[in-house]
């Protein structure tokens, strides 16, 4: 059984994210699930076993600390280095559009296997300009209320007694995001190729044309070579 499309190099490639997006994406990856678990084992009674993995409740108390300051340190990483990808990401969000919606509207039948035709795609499709836009902003959430829950002495008590709601809440929401997101950005059939896109940093260039076409034209097609001369 094959989990994503076996990764070929004898066809032609694109580059799709750089290595400052991949390392930030990855390193998201592995604090926000570090964060996930040792949270729940201070969210929910009855995650003993959970907790035994991390040392107990100190342990998993410490581990979020860590987690959550390596998190922080890889947002500051992206603004730092790649500041000029992150406004190009806004700006093909802010083309969310009718081709967006339509294609939100037919996914269902696309994620249950069957044949639909899709309108032609932007650099991110209209599931991942909406993941792009709930993901981080859960996160942002998450980010400062875990701060203003660390260092209650700081911040004003009102504030103190959101940041708890707030911090669960946009957990339950963006482990909902990413649990999609995870499944269709490596396991769903047909996406699977994007996984290397994050990975190795290519994507196939004929998934690239079929899959999103108006960003292939845009950065590798013919309107990208005339403005390059
Ligand atoms: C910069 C990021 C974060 C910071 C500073 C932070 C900080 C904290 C702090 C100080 C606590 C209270 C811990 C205690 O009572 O010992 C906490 C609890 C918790 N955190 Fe985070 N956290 C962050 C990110 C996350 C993320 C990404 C998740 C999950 C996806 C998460 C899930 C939880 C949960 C479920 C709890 C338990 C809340 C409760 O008991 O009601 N945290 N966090
Ligand atoms: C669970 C494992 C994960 C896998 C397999 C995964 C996979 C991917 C892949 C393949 C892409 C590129 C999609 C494209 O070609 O545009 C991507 C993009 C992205 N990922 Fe993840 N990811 C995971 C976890 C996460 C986590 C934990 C977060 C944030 C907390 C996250 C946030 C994003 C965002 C915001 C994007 C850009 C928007 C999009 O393409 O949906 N991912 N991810």
């Amino acid at each position: 059984m094959q989990w994503v499309p076996e990764y070929r190099d004898d066809i032609n490639r694109v580059e799709r994210f750089n290595a400052v997006a991949r390392i930030t994406h990855w390193g998201h990856t592995v604090t926000f699930i570090l964060c996930l678990f040792t949270g729940l084992v201070l969210f929910c009674d009855g995650m003993d076993w959970l907790a035994t993995i991390f040392g107990g409740y100190a342990g998993a108390g410490l581990v979020h600390r860590i987690a959550a300051v390596l998190l922080t340190l890889f947002i500051a990483f992206f603004v730092l280095f790649d500041f000029k990808g992150i406004i190009s990401w806004v700006k093909d969000l802010l083309r969310f559009g009718m081709n967006d919606i339509i294609f939100v509207m037919k996914f269902p039948l696309d994620f249950l296997g069957l044949p639909v035709k899709m309108p032609p795609q932007t650099r991110f499709n209209g599931g991942e300009k909406g993941n792009s836009m709930l993901t981080p902003t859960c996160v942002i959430f998450l980010v400062l209320s875990g701060y203003i829950m660390w260092f209650p002495a700081i911040f004003p008590a009102g504030l103190v007694r959101v940041a708890y709601p707030t911090h669960d809440i946009a957990m339950v929401f963006a482990t909902f995001m990413v649990c999609m997101h995870g499944y269709l950005g490596s396991f769903h059939p047909g996406s699977g190729e994007s996984f290397w896109g994050m990975w190795k940093g290519t994507v196939r260039e004929d998934w690239a044309k079929h899959h999103h076409p108006i960003w292939y034209e845009e950065a590798y097609g013919e309107k990208a070579d005339a403005e390059k001369e």
